[in-house]
């Protein structure tokens, strides 16, 4: 073992405001923008969104607290700091498997998000360029058609936006990510905000609302509870290592419990603010709104076609969930970059190319996937698909379940409120039932609902 993986990170965040940035950069992303509407829009709207903040507050936020305690106390990637706790709690071994599986999850997303972000690159110059003014309709279905059967054109939006992703990495915490987060998660915020003042100019607010606010419990089934649960793990990034690293550069003094607070109430407001605005304007232009994952690329620039200033609402949007991308995809490629430099003794920028590339190589499984169905299909699926679901139903939920377990049942240090910056009994309580017994049988059962749907 070299030296180097022997000693705690001596990074920190500049302040605990900086980490809030950071960690809900790494939150809100696609997840909140893309796929948050149209799940909701697939599970009858109202009785999910509910459904939906039960889940990130009762199982979501102790989970993604837990991830933050253990990297807080690891001060290393996730491998790192798992191979440390392991040894200062005398657990059994194979509890190291959190960190490399965690980090390996990340990876796989960080390969198709990649891809799905390049799409969004691509738009932003379309926007910029004018296209979306006074299109036809059958202008903006083979839009979306052409790009995604055109594997060339995919890669070289997968390779600039891995490439930005990359760049980030190389310039370090203070130098890169902090000073990234610190103007672009505000000004995706402000995008989003500007946005729903639009809709709400052109009379579509109050349509955005009722879809997403008025419930409707007859749509709702067992699958719909395991479908919330699945989107606030995926929304909040557990489990995949990301989390505990930015925790490796939280300060000692800071509250866990509040940070974590503050961080899952962004992100789920990011993710209802964006549910206005995408089923207000499809309300508002009476469209399709159960597109499912075509929703922002193939319906929505059709409502921006409707409007004044088409072109630069369509800018606005695409930059914002660009922005949301781009501020997720640094936080899933730190972990194994900064593994990379302590079992390796790379270089940070050695490290990060290395890992930008694999990342990169494997992005191509997706891209053919898009373009090339037929010769990619294993047994009827595509890797993509295979990918994703691996990644977001399997290994999130399990890696989420094994946190939480190993905070709450294995790691003597989190026995005590203080350390999640916890001041009230009552909620200590809860937080004891919830970490203990809520959150590892909640998460067990999305994970055998991954392999039994519905
Ligand atoms: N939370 C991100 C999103 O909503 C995705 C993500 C997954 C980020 C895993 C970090 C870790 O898109």
């Amino acid at each position: 073992m070299l030296p180097s993986s022997n000693s705690s990170s001596s990074t920190r965040w500049s302040s605990r405001v900086a980490f809030i940035l950071a960690a809900t950069g790494s939150a809100v992303g696609l997840g909140n923008v893309w796929k948050f509407p149209y799940v909701a829009g697939e599970h009858g709207g109202g009785a999910f969104v509910l459904l939906y903040l039960l889940c990130v507050l009762l199982v979501g936020l102790p989970i993604f607290a837990a991830e933050i305690l253990l990297g807080r106390r690891g001060r290393r990637s996730p491998v790192g700091t798992m191979r440390r706790l392991v040894e200062e709690c005398g657990v059994f071994p194979r509890w190291r498997q959190v960190g490399w599986l965690g980090m390996a999850t990340g990876f796989v997303i960080l390969s198709y998000y990649s891809v799905i972000a390049g799409w969004i690159v691509a738009y932003v110059t379309y926007a910029a360029r004018g296209f979306f003014d006074g299109a036809a309709p059958s202008d903006i279905a083979a839009l979306f058609g052409e790009l995604t059967a055109d594997a060339g054109a995919m890669i070289l939006w997968h390779t600039i936006f891995m490439a930005l992703t990359y760049e980030v990495i190389a310039r370090g915490v203070g130098g890169g990510i902090e000073r990234l987060v610190k103007y672009f998660v505000p000004l995706l915020i402000g995008l989003l905000i500007a946005l729903a003042v639009v809709l709400a100019f052109e009379g579509g607010l109050l349509g955005g609302l009722r879809y997403l606010f008025k419930p409707d419990f007859s749509q709702l089934t067992g699958a719909s509870v395991l479908a919330a649960m699945g989107q606030a793990f995926f929304s909040l990034g557990i489990g995949a290592g990301a989390i505990m690293m930015y925790g490796a550069y939280l300060s000692s003094a800071a509250s866990i419990a509040k940070t974590s607070a503050v961080v899952a109430l962004m992100d789920t407001g990011v993710a209802l603010l964006a549910g206005v605005v995408v089923f207000g304007l499809v309300s508002l232009f009476a469209l399709d709104p159960a597109q499912g994952p075509g929703l922002v690329f193939k319906t929505l620039p059709l409502a921006f076609t409707q409007m004044t200033g088409a072109s630069y609402l369509a800018v606005m949007f695409f930059v914002l969930l660009l922005l949301a991308a781009w501020t997720s995809s640094i936080s899933i490629l730190e972990p194994s970059v900064v593994w990379l430099t302590e079992d390796f003794s790379m270089s940070r920028r050695a490290a990060a190319s290395v890992m930008a590339l694999i990342g990169w190589a494997l992005g191509l499984l997706t891209i053919f996937s898009f373009s090339d169905p037929q010769t990619m299909s294993i047994f009827g699926y595509s890797p993509f698909e295979l990918l994703d679901f691996t990644a977001a139903n399997v290994m999130l939920p399990m890696l989420g379940m094994l946190v939480v377990v190993f905070a709450a049942w294995k790691l003597p240090a989190a026995r005590t409120p203080e350390i999640w910056g916890l001041r009230s009994p009552v909620v200590w309580r809860l937080w004891f039932y919830l970490t203990h017994y809520l959150c590892p049988v909640a998460a067990a059962a999305i994970l055998l609902h991954g392999f039994w749907p519905d």
